[in-house]
């Protein structure tokens, strides 16, 4: 089965897929970017992804690209490869023009998209818990918007790995514990849930929202509110969220034990929970 690419409409083969090097998005980071994953052929909370795509592309004021168009581009990308458990990304530039930082008018957007087998995270990872550090979040004050830019993100998960641990988690100049490099993140203290409100500061996860409603489903006390790294490090379990990422126990951070140092219940709970929602193919 082949790893596919679409480009401005039409269908590849992944490595026969080219950008013009003066496509904004290289030469600017003037993109977006959605990554949607499907659970035995079924794209999981599809339209939220898309309502998610078109607030990034208003954000960064993108004239709007036909929703039917987007959706019919991965329905055909996800036929054609067949991948039961696939993930596909969507990356939306700007469009090409000579290098000039104002923006060129008349500028068509370049819509690209592929699709691969999800990489999932190891099951011994998802068993043991991960280990994260914190770092101070330099990322700009926009990053509701998906945007293309992931400099910030993608340095402090090599910093992660290159100090042994799996992921980063960025914390305000303050001390707000904020998300992780590629999630949301959750803490749970005292059978309460907490997570970061939704601001300019972090990503409106989709992920997140199932499971705020599945927990109100499940009469679980959750709060969006603020909370500092005192307070991560006290908490009884702590958990990322992401559409890979789906729930991952985090057991210990900047080398100190989160609770007990395993796996939680409320983590394993909440995991179940969502992998059943994602099987039966519900949004949340
Ligand atoms: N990342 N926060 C950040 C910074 C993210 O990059 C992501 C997702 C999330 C979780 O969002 P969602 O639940 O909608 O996947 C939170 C994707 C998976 C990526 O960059 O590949």
């Amino acid at each position: 089965m082949p790893d596919l690419a679409y480009v401005n409409g039409e269908f590849m083969p992944i490595e026969k897929a080219m950008v013009p090097i003066e496509d904004r998005g290289y030469q600017f980071g003037d993109g977006v970017y959605e990554f949607i994953a499907s659970y035995e052929g079924r794209l999981f909370m599809l339209e939220e992804h898309l309502d998610r795509l078109e607030r990034s592309m208003r954000g960064l004021a993108f004239d709007p690209i036909s929703r039917s168009e987007i959706k019919a581009a991965i329905f055909e990308l996800a036929k054609c490869s067949g991948y039961p458990r696939a993930g596909i990304y969507i990356q939306i530039s700007r469009g090409t023009a000579p290098r000039n930082h104002a923006i060129s008018p008349g500028i068509l957007p370049q819509v690209i998209m592929t699709i691969r087998p999800v990489k999932e995270i190891p099951a011994e990872l998802r068993e043991k818990g991960a280990s994260a550090i914190t770092v101070q979040d330099t990322r700009w004050d926009r990053c509701d918007i998906k945007t293309i830019q992931l400099l910030a993100n993608s340095l402090a998960k090599q910093k992660a790995l290159d100090s042994g641990c799996d992921d980063a988690i960025f914390v305000s100049a303050q001390g707000v514990v904020r998300e992780g490099t590629s999630s949301n993140l959750f803490i749970v203290s005292d059978g309460r849930l907490t997570t970061h409100p939704l601001t300019n500061n972090i990503l409106p996860g989709i992920t997140r929202a199932a499971i705020l409603r599945i927990c109100e489903k499940a009469n679980l006390d959750v709060e969006e509110s603020f909370f500092d790294t005192e307070t991560l490090y006290r908490a009884d379990e702590v958990f990322l969220t992401g559409t890979v990422t789906e729930v991952l126990p985090v057991v210990r951070i900047d080398g100190k034990s989160i609770g007990d140092g395993i796996v939680g219940p409320t983590t394993r709970r909440i995991y179940d929970l969502l992998r059943k929602q994602a099987l039966a193919g519900e949004s949340a």
